[in-house]
């Protein structure tokens, strides 16, 4: 059968981020051609393998040419400040970039014709902390974010909403935590966190006694979602808002599924550290139906057999400089900042 799809041209904002790269080898699996929208935060080491075969645009989503959209067929948009310390870093640059920016940025495409505008938001919305009744959350569920990023992104839904009509058609997707293996990696989500951790010192610690519910997905399932969606018919995601979750676990039950991954293939057995000393945490679950009903599709990839494959990738891809701040990205960005202020006042290195 011949492939189409490379007629068709999907713009990835920030698609040199830890979701954004493995979003663009699904699409170029799928025979799309690509082109990415990214500052480059983290330069642009991590599209190396696949540089030859997209166009790489250097701008910040706050600031782009118009002539960007000209010929692209949808829009995939992750590009972001994506965690609580960053928006609380520059509450200001956070909602300048995450809600703002979406905003205009989402206009620009309807003016230009584009029909598919997905939206990587964060099912953090729904978190009302750890005391809070326990209940499992959908789509329709009252939420009241208060932090800086959960609120942007509530923000950014809102507005995105609006601009829906009978030709642009925006889908937002709250996903839950991502784990897994990307080629710009991150060590500062809660299981790739665990992970690193237990590779580092043979331990897993875990806070507030582990209670906290937290709802996970592979990197990869939500990037296919991202394309489920661009390739479902406009009628069945318009203007929809869907949950993206493999399976809501309390952070105790992760700490034993990483350590299961690490016993059987590296043969370690790190203890388990519960603290019970009380901290500020997020809590929440979700419920993944509507998007199983609707779209008929479901992510597949476990815990566990996400963790086997990481543990591989990482000692391939050289990964294990775990301490190095590009894996953490409040880190990254508040060394990043630094840097740009000196470079104000020393002009010249050697
Ligand atoms: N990783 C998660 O667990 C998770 C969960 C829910 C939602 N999200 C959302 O998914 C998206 C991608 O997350 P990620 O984990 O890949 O984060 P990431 O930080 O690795 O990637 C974000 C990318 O956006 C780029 N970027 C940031 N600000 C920009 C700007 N102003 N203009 C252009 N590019 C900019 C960065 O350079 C980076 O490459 C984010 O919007 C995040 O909020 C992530």
């Amino acid at each position: 059968m011949k492939n189409h799809n490379h007629d068709k041209k999907v713009l990835v904002t920030g698609g040199a981020g830890y979701i954004g790269v493995v979003q663009i080898e699904e699409l170029l699996e799928k025979g799309y051609a690509v082109k990415v929208l990214d500052t480059l935060y983290w330069g642009e080491e991590p599209l190396k393998h696949l540089k030859d075969r997209i166009e790489i645009i250097q701008a910040d989503i706050r600031d782009v040419d118009p002539s960007i959209v000209k010929d692209v067929w949808a829009v995939i948009h992750h590009a972001g400040l994506s965690n609580d310390p960053m928006a609380e870093f520059n509450p200001k640059a956070n909602f300048e970039i995450n809600t703002e920016a979406t905003k205009r940025f989402a206009k620009l495409c309807k003016e230009n014709g584009i029909q598919k505008f997905t939206f990587a938001s964060s099912a953090s919305i729904y978190d009302k902390g750890l005391l809070a009744e326990d209940v499992l959350q959908d789509e329709n569920s009252k939420v009241e974010p208060k932090a800086a990023y959960s609120l942007s992104k509530y923000k950014a839904e809102q507005e995105l909403l609006k601009l829906a009509d009978k030709d642009f058609c925006p889908v937002i997707f709250r996903q839950g935590t991502v784990y897994g293996f990307s080629p710009r990696m991150r060590y500062d989500l809660v299981v790739n966190t665990m992970l690193k951790t237990a590779l580092m010192t043979n331990k897993l610690l875990v806070f507030c006694g582990g209670e906290q519910w937290r709802p996970l997905i592979d990197v990869r399932d939500v990037a296919q979602a991202h394309i489920v969606a661009l390739e479902a018919p406009k009628e069945k995601v318009c203007g929809q808002i869907f949950n993206l979750v493999y399976k809501n676990y309390r952070v105790l039950e992760l700490a034993h599924w990483v350590r299961k991954a690490l016993r059987e293939i590296k043969g370690l057995n790190p203890e388990i550290e519960v603290d019970y000393s009380p901290r500020r945490d997020r809590s929440y679950r979700i419920s993944g139906e509507k998007i199983k009903k609707v779209l008929n599709w479901e992510p597949k990839i476990s815990v566990e057999e996400s963790l086997k494959g990481m543990i591989k990738k990482i000692e391939e891809y050289k990964y294990t400089d775990f301490m190095n701040p590009k894996y953490y990205n409040i880190e990254w960005m508040k060394l990043l900042s630094e840097v740009v202020e000196l470079q104000k006042k020393v002009k010249r290195v050697f």
